[in-house]
């Protein structure tokens, strides 16, 4: 099975620490969006998606990415994220981006190029953003041992599912 994980992470290294995390179970490349070869894709089983959530979606160059891309159909992926607060949490930024899901925006991209998302995950991740700062931010260690536990297991779990689908 080759894994690739598509992720960038601007803030703290979250979501690079999670990326990392799934790449040891599923024995993954790591990539940058900005630096994929778009033609090498077709020869992955499962292609991972990732950023930290910024104003309420993921990083804008998944996006470009998968602007980019042509139709794979049924191309077997997963999309996950470390975000400041919960997606309950985001109700502004959902509202203003007209989703109940902070995943979606780029959900909704990836399913118009044919993958079909086998999985998604997300956890918080440590968020000096703007008045957060004077505080020293939130979920300072974040994320710790058992998010990268629920990372690992979440991998196996996608591991399983490839072998049944
Ligand atoms: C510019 C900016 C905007 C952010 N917007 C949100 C947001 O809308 N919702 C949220 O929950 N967290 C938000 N965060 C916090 C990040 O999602 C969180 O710290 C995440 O773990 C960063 O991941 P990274 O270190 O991989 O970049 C924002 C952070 C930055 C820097």
């Amino acid at each position: 099975m080759k894994t690739l994980i598509i992720y960038i992470s601007i803030h703290h290294s979250n979501t690079e620490k999670i990326a990392e995390a799934m790449a040891e179970i599923l024995d993954a490349k790591l990539i940058n969006p900005r630096e994929v070869d778009i033609d090498s894709l077709s020869e992955y089983d499962l292609i991972g998606f990732g950023s930290g959530i910024y104003f309420g979606k993921h990083h804008k160059s998944l996006f470009k990415l998968a602007d980019k891309l042509p139709v794979f159909k049924g191309k077997k992926s997963f999309i996950f994220s470390t975000s400041g607060v919960s997606n309950w949490q985001n109700i502004i930024n959902n509202t203003l981006n007209r989703t109940l899901h902070f995943h979606n925006p780029l959900k909704k991209e990836l399913l118009k190029k044919g993958f079909n998302i086998i999985g998604k995950f997300d956890c918080r991740g440590w968020d000096t953003v703007g008045p957060f700062e004077l505080i020293g931010g939130i979920n300072k260690g974040s994320p710790d041992e058992k998010d990268f536990k629920e990372a690992e297991n979440f991998a196996r779990v996608l591991k399983d599912r490839l072998k049944v689908l």
